[in-house]
C-alpha cells in the first residue's frame, strides 16, 4: 500500500485525490489518509502531493512508521473523497511545519 504522512496535516491539498484510480483516499477534517485495502501501488499519487507527504510503504521515512497504523485506523473513521477541493486555508504555511501530529482531527 502507499501511505499519507505527516505533512498532510493542516494542509490538506487534495491534488493526491484527483489521480487516484481506485478511489482509495479518505478524507478527514484536516489530513486524508489512504485505504490499504483499496490502494493498488500504482504510486501515480507520490509526485502530485505539494506537501510530499505521500510514500510506498517500504519507503516510509522511520520518524513516519507510525502513520501505516494511522493510515489503517482511520480509513473506516474517515468519509469518501473522489475529488480535490481547495486546501485548508493556511496550508501553504503549514506545509513542512514538524511535529503536526498533535494537530491531527479525528
Ligand atoms: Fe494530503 Fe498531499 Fe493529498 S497534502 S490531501 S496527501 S495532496
Amino acid at each position: 500500500t502507499h501511505v499519507v504522512t505527516e505533512n498532510c496535516i493542516k494542509c490538506k491539498y487534495t491534488d493526491c485525490v484527483d489521480v487516484c484510480p481506485v478511489d482509495c483516499f479518505k478524507e478527514g477534517p484536516n489530513f486524508l489518509v489512504i485505504d490499504p485495502d483499496e490502494c493498488i501501488d500504482c504510486g501515480v499519487c507520490i509526485p502530485e502531493c505539494p506537501a510530499n507527504a505521500i510514500f510506498a510503504e517500504e519507503d516510509v521515512p522511520a520518524d513516519q512508521m507510525k502513520f501505516i497504523e494511522i493510515n489503517a485506523e482511520l480509513t473506516p473513521v474517515f468519509g469518501p473523497i473522489s475529488r480535490s477541493k481547495k486546501p485548508l486555508a493556511d496550508a501553504d504555511q503549514w506545509n513542512n511545519v514538524p511535529d503536526k501530529l498533535q494537530y491531527l482531527e479525528k
